[in-house]
């Protein structure tokens, strides 16, 4: 599985699986056969007890656009519902179709958007 972009795999690991927050009973995995090939997972947010974040969502690309994230994440939300959570977040680049439309078939509306800019400084030589 590839890492987010501009992250090593370490920086990866202690962003989504090695930090307080972390809820391992709410991390979800497809297997097949002995290969692990996606994965969701949730966590905790400081300071809101009613609410859960969605951490990283990955699907090998070889199983990619057969239901699966849309599955682990479907699993995740009945997680939160049923430990009586009021809401659950989750970031995604708005660029990334395929996660965009997870998101918006499993109910999840634009809160807010962020805008990443970029400036030019100097002309390449
Ligand atoms: C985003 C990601 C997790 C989706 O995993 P997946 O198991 O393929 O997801 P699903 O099969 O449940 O659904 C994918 C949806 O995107 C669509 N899709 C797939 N590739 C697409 C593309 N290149 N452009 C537009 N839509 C695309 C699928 O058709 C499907 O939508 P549909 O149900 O309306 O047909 C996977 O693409 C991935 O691992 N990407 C790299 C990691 C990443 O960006 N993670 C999200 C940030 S946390």
């Amino acid at each position: 599985m590839g890492t987010p972009s501009g992250y090593t795999f370490e920086q990866f690991l202690d962003a989504t699986f090695r930090h307080s927050g972390f809820l391992p009973e709410a991390t979800y995995v497809a297997r097949v056969g002995d290969r692990y090939v996606a994965t969701t997972s949730l966590e905790t947010v400081n300071g809101k007890r009613d609410t859960l974040h969605v951490s990283y969502t990955g699907t090998l690309r070889e199983f990619r656009g057969q239901g699966l994230a849309t599955e682990l994440k479907r699993r995740a939300i009945e997680y939160a519902k049923s430990r009586g959570y009021r809401y659950l977040t989750t970031d995604n680049d708005s660029l990334n179709e395929p996660i965009v439309k997870v998101n918006q078939a499993l109910g999840f509306h634009v809160e807010r958007t962020t805008i990443r800019g970029e400036k030019l400084l100097a002309s390449s030589p």
